[in-house]
């Protein structure tokens, strides 16, 4: 949580010229058929790119060290690659043999990412030595730790580049699968989407765009994000924890060093916690004191306790605000003559849980054109 105590991180200026270019994006393709997580995945992965690494390393010049395309390939296969059952992890005897080929392609993806990462140092550190230098990036700051003497565990290299690819992997997926869900779950529900944006008429009004700080004046934007992530969490059973004693939960024994996960997707469809656990209904938080800062058990999406998201003020932050432009900006409807009731709600269930058919949709602009090209 520390790295992300920087008082250049915390700016956060970059998202709002990322929603602009989003938001152009959608503008230009009114009217057909949209991939909205291809629209919204390069959003995320500049404004983490931003932040973690201090400027977007995939742009499209001729000397970039890796393509947008080509980079998202990679973090494509990394994920596929963090949830694969290996065979030869459950039959020792197999491994050599690497029946799947998924070993040969872990160390060529693996290869591939750390000529990107050693890329990215090799320059933190080159600025590093510049007069009056002042760490504005996560690299930055962990370069500086990575300097301290009185540091318990002490951080280096290997350890800066894995941080690094954790951030990114982190943050570059979980908002966009989040609104992508969320875009979904509204389009089966057209009466929630009019009450969102009869609140964005009132609050805001047609002649802007949502800013930051008008997201406490939006209760119901944020209802919806929460209840997205009640029933779509991004990571189903958070990262594993282990018990360093033996201990009791819920009436069950759980002895020291077994391994525990957290289903906080049963959670959030637990009838003994929800009313109509299975149906999307904002509603159910309004006027409730129900946050996801970690602290209210039946709502966890981003865990709790010291593992939990690191990057969690930023992945709320770009959740709700790039919900509520979207919502704001534009109208939106299924394909052709699809019925709402038609439209797949199937996970692909996994380490994260996205759509398993990505939503195609067609938008419809709202507000007056000027504001689109800002
Ligand atoms: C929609 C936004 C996001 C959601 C829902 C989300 C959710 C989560 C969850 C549930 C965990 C596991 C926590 C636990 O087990 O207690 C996690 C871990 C993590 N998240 Fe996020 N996250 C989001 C955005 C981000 C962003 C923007 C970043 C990076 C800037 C990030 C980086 C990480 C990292 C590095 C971990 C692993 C932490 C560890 O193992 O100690 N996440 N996230």
């Amino acid at each position: 949580m520390e790295l992300f105590s920087n008082k250049h991180l915390q700016s956060h200026e970059y998202i709002r010229e990322e929603m602009s270019a989003l938001l152009r994006g959608l503008y230009e393709s009114s009217n057909t058929n949209i991939l909205l997580k291809d629209h919204f995945s390069t959003v995320s992965l500049n404004v983490i790119s931003i932040m973690v690494l201090g400027k977007k390393y995939t742009d499209e010049s001729k000397d970039a060290i890796v393509s947008p395309d080509e980079f998202k390939k990679l973090l494509d296969e990394l994920f596929l690659l963090s949830e694969v059952l290996n065979i030869g992890d459950f039959s020792p005897w197999l491994d050599f043999l690497d029946l799947q080929g998924y070993i040969k392609r872990m160390k060529a993806l693996s290869k591939k990412l750390d000529r990107f990462l050693e890329h990215v140092l090799d320059e933190h550190i080159e600025n590093k030595k510049a007069k009056g230098f002042v760490a504005t990036d996560i690299v930055d700051v962990l370069l500086q730790l990575a300097d301290d003497p009185d540091l318990v565990v002490k951080l280096e290299g290997h350890g800066i580049k894995g941080f690094t690819q954790d951030l990114i992997a982190g943050g570059t997926e979980s908002s966009a699968v989040t609104v992508e869900w969320a875009i979904s779950e509204l389009l089966r529900k057209p009466e929630i989407f009019r009450k969102a944006t009869e609140e964005l008429d009132r609050v805001i009004g047609r002649e802007r765009w949502v800013e930051e700080r008008d997201i406490v004046h939006l209760p119901f934007i944020d209802a919806i994000a929460k209840e997205t992530m009640r029933l779509h969490p991004v990571a189903p059973l958070l990262v594993p924890r282990l018990a360093r004693e033996d201990c009791q939960v819920a009436g069950y024994n759980i002895p020291k060093g077994n391994r525990v996960l957290v289903s906080v997707w049963t959670i959030g469809r637990h009838p003994n916690l929800w009313d109509n656990p299975n149906e999307f209904c904002p509603e159910r938080f309004i006027g409730k004191d129900i946050d996801v800062n970690g602290q209210d058990f039946e709502l966890l999406p981003f865990g709790s306790g010291r593992r939990m998201c690191p990057g969690y003020s930023l992945g709320i932050k770009v959740i709700q605000s790039s919900l509520a432009n979207i919502l704001h900006g534009f109208t939106w409807r299924l394909l052709g003559n699809m019925k709402k009731e038609d439209l797949s709600m199937e996970e692909n269930f996994g380490l994260s849980t996205p759509r398993k058919f990505p939503l195609v949709a067609v938008t419809e602009s709202r507000l007056p054109p000027y504001l689109y090209s800002q």
